[in-house]
Parts: structure tokens; C-alpha cells; sequence
């Protein structure tokens, strides 16, 4: 993904730091940071500097490497485990964290010293690497479905940012609008972090993408309006059955698309797929703090920026909901595009 005309990757491990793009501070400007300790690494994935499946199984890979190469020669194992158990801790809903821990653990089995460290190395580099490319591959799968003129309606951010490049729910459209298909995309706010007008749009508005922010209880009445013609979202994790769990509010626009007969896919690389979870109920949903929904922010009229309290109740908040797999029409994977069931994902995972 450029940004202002030169390619960046979310996710970057550069010798002992982790490199990553700075996510709060979106839309108003664009930093990266470096985390210099794995336990900075894993305070950058818990207060969301870096979010999205794909970048956190990124980050959570090159955490672990990280502690391999800040470990000396004889301690590389303890460390990596160390930093895994600290990592795994971080959140615990989407499936790509775990996979991308367990990966380069895995590739330093049975080695010691420099061979461990860089099987490690090589290992979390070959995460960020088959992210990127699987996403661009749902990119060109995924835009088979779409044609001149469509509308299209997606939820959170499952764009660049959420991932190592590309995007899952995000790389069709940009795939579709490099190819000069003309498309206009409708983006939800999805409070309560604003993922959708803080980060989807500012990634559409940087591919020049046709594209309005809508609230996130305006998307039913577009829907009914007839100005809706597909729906796609990422996934957090796809339990064995098919159910999807996926940002709060992706349960209730299925259920909006499924009564309006418009399709509803979900994109996804397969490092998403969790054949150990049964269904959805077995999905652990993050319960995030209370602040999130008590205040935003962001910069005023003079560009400073604020934090602001909307309202003084208790609250609750769940980061994620769980679709059932009967709500989704198929998963744009990088193989290609499966139905939603059992079935398909067993499919996808053999491929
Ligand atoms: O809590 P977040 O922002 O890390 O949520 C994850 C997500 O980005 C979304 O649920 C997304 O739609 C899934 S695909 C990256």
C-alpha cells in the first residue's frame, strides 16, 4: 500500500526492533514507531497501536523473533517462550496471534543458539511475507465478484492497516479499482474505536477509492434503500463450523444483508481458520475497557488533539461478535472462494 506515493508494510521486524505503523494517531498523521523489548511489543498490540488479525499475527511472530535476537545464545529458548506466553496474553479473539506465535516457535524447535535464532528470524519474515501475498491473492479472487457501478458495504477495517499489505475485506476493491472498475464503498463508523471512518477511510481516500462514511445504524436504511449490492467484512477467527467472528456490528449487518437477499462474503487468509474451535460459541470474545465507549477523540477545528467524554453510565463492550456461518453467502480465501460451512473450510485449510 503507498502512502503518499511509497510502499509501506504494516509490520516490520528490523534486527532487534519491531517496526510498525502508528494506528491511534489516523487519520490525522501518519508515524511509525519502533518497539525496542518484547514487552513493548506487547503493550503496541494490546492498546491497538497495531490492530487487525493479520498485523497482530505479524507483530505477535515478530515479537517472538525479537526475543530470540535480544536473547543470549543459550537463553534463546526460555526467551522465546517467555515472549509467546507474554504475547498470546495480549488479545485473546483473533486466531492469526496464535498462529503467528506458535509458527516461529515451531521453526526454532529442536535448534540452539544462532540456528535457532535465525530459524526464528526466518520464520516470523515468512509470516509478514505469505500475509502479504495471500492478501493480494484474496485481492484477485475476491474482484471476480465485482462489477462497474457497485455499491459496496464493509465493516471495521480489514484493509492494508489490519494486515501486512493489501487488506483481506479491503483487496478486492482496491484490486477491482486498479483494474478501472468502478465502485463506490460504503463505510461504516464502527464505533466504538471508529475503525471504519478513522482507518478505512483514510486508506480508500489514499487509493483515491470512491467512498462515504455512513453511522453504523444508517447501514440497515441503505440497505433497504436498494444502495447496497454486496457486503464484505474480514474475519477475526472462522471456527471449524463456519461461524465468523468479527468486529461488533458484523452479526447485525449479515442479518440486515440476509433479509435484503444481498450477498455477504468474508475475506480471509487461511491463517485465520481455527479447525480447533468447534463453532462459534467456543470463540473467546475480548471484553475491552470501559473507556472506549465513555470517550472519543480526536483533533479539534485547530488541530489539537482531545479526548472527550460522551456519556457517564456503565457500560459494556464487547470487541467482536460471532456471525453464523448460515448468514455468510462465502469466504474469499487466498485459494479461491469457498462456501461457508464446514465444508468449506476444511476445503480451504487441504489446499
Ligand atoms: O479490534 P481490532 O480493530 O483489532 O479488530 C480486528 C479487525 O480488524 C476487524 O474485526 C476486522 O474486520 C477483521 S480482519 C482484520
Amino acid at each position: 500500500m503507498n502512502v503518499d506515493g511509497v510502499h509501506h508494510r504494516t509490520v516490520r521486524l528490523d534486527g532487534a526492533c519491531v517496526d510498525l505503523i502508528d494506528q491511534p494517531r489516523l487519520p490525522h498523521a501518519f508515524a511509525r514507531v519502533r518497539t525496542k523489548t518484547v514487552l513493548e511489543t506487547a503493550d503496541a498490540i494490546r492498546t491497538m497501536v497495531v490492530r487487525g488479525a493479520g498485523a497482530i499475527g505479524a507483530t505477535g511472530a515478530a515479537g517472538v523473533a525479537q526475543a530470540a535476537v535480544l536473547a543470549g545464545d543459550s537463553q534463546v529458548h526460555a526467551a522465546m517462550h517467555e515472549a509467546a506466553r507474554i504475547l498470546a496474553a495480549t488479545r485473546p479473539t483473533a486466531q492469526n496471534l496464535f498462529y503467528g506465535i506458535d509458527r516461529v516457535l515451531a521453526a526454532a524447535e529442536g535448534l540452539e543458539g544462532r540456528q535457532a535464532r535465525d530459524a526464528a528470524v526466518a520464520a516470523a519474515e515468512a509470516v509478514a511475507d505469505e500475509d502479504a501475498d495471500s492478501c493480494r491473492r484474496i485481492g484477485e479472487h475476491g474482484a471476480a465478484l465485482l462489477k462497474d457501478g457497485m455499491r459496496i458495504a464493509t465493516h471495521c477495517n480489514a484493509g492494508w492497516l489490519a494486515f501486512v499489505d493489501w487488506g483481506s475485506a479491503l483487496a478486492p476493491i482496491y484490486r477491482a479499482h486498479r483494474d478501472g472498475v468502478k465502485l463506490e464503498v460504503w463505510v461504516d463508523e464502527t464505533r466504538p474505536r471508529g475503525q471504519g471512518a478513522r482507518l478505512t477511510a483514510w486508506e480508500l481516500a489514499q487509493e483515491g477509492v470512491p467512498h462515504r462514511v455512513i453511522a453504523d445504524g444508517a447501514l440497515a436504511s441503505r440497505m433497504a434503500a436498494g444502495e447496497v449490492d454486496l457486503l464484505i467484512t474480514g474475519a477475526d477467527r472462522v471456527a471449524a463450523n463456519g461461524d465468523v467472528a468479527n468486529k461488533i456490528g458484523t452479526y447485525g449487518a449479515a442479518v440486515c444483508a440476509k433479509h435484503h437477499g444481498i450477498p455477504f462474503y468474508v475475506a480471509l487468509p487461511t491463517s485465520t481458520m481455527a479447525p480447533g474451535t468447534p463453532d462459534g460459541a467456543s470463540i473467546p470474545i475480548e471484553q475491552r475497557d470501559a473507556e472506549e465507549v465513555q470517550y472519543t477523540w480526536g483533533t479539534d477545528d485547530d488541530g489539537v488533539f482531545r479526548r472527550v467524554r460522551t456519556t457517564y453510565s456503565p457500560v459494556a463492550n464487547p470487541a467482536f461478535d460471532v456471525t453464523p456461518a448460515s448468514l455468510v453467502t462465502g469466504f474469499i480465501t487466498q485459494h479461491g472462494i469457498f462456501g461457508a460451512d464446514a465444508t468449506g473450510v476444511a476445503a480451504s485449510l487441504a489446499r
